[in-house]
């Protein structure tokens, strides 16, 4: 079987590893830079290693591809392509359009469509299948099914073959199809019954983390308030074997899954009447983080930031990536400047980043971390400044949440 899976960042090229051991994989991706580095067994992804991508390619079995006309034959075709919010916070189906309209033009013949991509419940009945439809020659009938992505890159012990993975088909064909194709890889399928079941579900998981961390970042702002650790008070309610389950504050969420992922939710419940306050609310309070860390630095720096020569450390979204989507260093570096602090940043995961290089670790008034990296020293970051706030509760004896 040869399958074609459109996109190959953090989800698709993590399935073509995968789905590669046992099927021929064509990866295409709109981007040539990154099919050139693929095609040379490159990874530019934590968690697929250069080692397995340049296996597959030596034993034949993967190729990367910016043509479309490279998919015409596959028997299953998987999309994982962005799914962001517009300006306007809206959700973004361009991509999802874009790679529908490479599906329609390229192939012959009637096969299975995956999508992996996270989006509203509806977006495969009511974009998907329509958009392929219409670039599609009027004799080909394809068949559909969802199979919300569950990856955590970076992560070691949850991987795609032991993480639970939902699906479901238009029709039971399109169901039994899908369940051959993962079985392969992945030891636990859990059919639901509908694709909008499973779409509400990927939407719902990541909906209870953003509202769980917005609620212990409120928490960690009324501790403070109060005079107590929220550290201490997080572990000593984490003794209660039932009923309970610990998040961590922090100068905000990054990623996809928590900033985007819930608004998909709220957009689609609003279209339809109904209350999406939770959500929004979440949204708002992580979003003010950032905002609130930097208060506390100013408030303990004599009130001006003005001038400071302030160091954040990590500007990555979480620990181990070089991902810096969404951010919440982003927004604290730009309350820090609106401050007139002088700002510079230590990430030697990422590198470089909006035109600007990781500085050393070492010389400033002031330094923030927002997040920790395994390789960074907690040693350095403690003799880096005079004042240290931690936003990660990761650093014993200095400032903090
Ligand atoms: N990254 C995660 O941890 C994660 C986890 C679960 C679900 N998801 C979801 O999976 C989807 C993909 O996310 P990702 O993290 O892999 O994104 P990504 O940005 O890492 O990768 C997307 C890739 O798609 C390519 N692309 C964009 N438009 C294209 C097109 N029209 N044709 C071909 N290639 C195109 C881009 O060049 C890029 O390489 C999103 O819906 C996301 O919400 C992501």
């Amino acid at each position: 079987m040869k399958i074609g899976i459109i996109g190959q960042g953090y989800v698709g090229l993590t399935i073509s590893a995968f789905a590669g051991k046992d099927y021929d994989v064509v990866g295409f991706d709109n981007n040539s830079k990154i099919v050139n580095q693929l095609n040379l067994g490159i990874s530019h992804i934590e968690g697929v290693a250069s080692s397995t991508l340049q296996t597959l390619i030596n034993n034949g079995r993967y190729l990367a591809t910016t043509l479309g006309s490279q998919i015409s034959d596959v028997d299953i075709v998987v999309i994982a392509v962005p799914t962001p919010l517009t300006r306007e916070r809206k959700p973004d189906l361009t991509f999802i359009q874009a790679a529908c309209k490479t599906i329609g033009e390229n192939v012959k013949s009637p096969i299975l469509v995956i999508n992996e991509s996270t989006s509203f419940p509806g977006t495969l009945r009511n974009y998907i299948k329509p958009a392929i439809e219409k670039y599609s020659s009027a004799s080909i009938e394809h068949m559909y099914a969802i199979s919300p992505e569950r990856v955590d890159p970076g992560r070691m012990d949850f991987n795609q073959k032991n993480t639970p993975r939902l699906f479901a088909g238009l029709t039971p064909e399109a169901s039994k199809l899908t369940r051959d194709f993962y079985s392969k890889f992945c030891d636990n399928l859990v059919e639901v019954s509908s694709p909008e079941v499973a779409e509400a579900a990927k939407l719902f998981e990541n909906t209870f983390r953003q509202v769980n961390i917005a609620l212990v970042n409120e928490f960690a702002q009324i501790a403070h308030s109060l005079g107590i650790s929220v550290y201490e008070t997080l572990e000593a309610a984490n003794t209660k074997p039932y009923g309970f389950m610990k998040f961590t504050p922090s100068a905000g969420v990054g990623g996809h899954c928590i900033p985007v992922d819930p608004t998909y939710l709220a957009a689609v419940a609003e279209e339809h009447g109904a209350p999406a306050t939770f959500i929004r609310r979440a949204n708002a309070v992580n979003l003010e983080m950032s905002k609130y860390v930097v208060d506390r630095i100013q408030a303990d720096n004599g009130g001006s930031l003005s001038g400071k020569c302030v160091l954040v450390v990590g500007i990555a979204y979480k620990p181990n990536v070089a991902d810096i989507r969404e951010t919440a260093a982003e927004l604290v570096i730009q309350h820090l400047r609106e401050r007139g602090a002088v700002v510079s940043w230590h990430d030697d995961v990422v590198g470089t980043w909006n035109s600007e290089s990781s500085a050393p670790l070492s010389g400033a008034d002031i330094a923030v971390v927002v997040t920790m990296h395994d390789s960074i020293n907690p040693k350095d970051v403690i003799a880096s400044a005079p004042y240290v706030f931690d936003t990660t509760g990761k650093l014993k004896g200095v400032h903090g949440l």
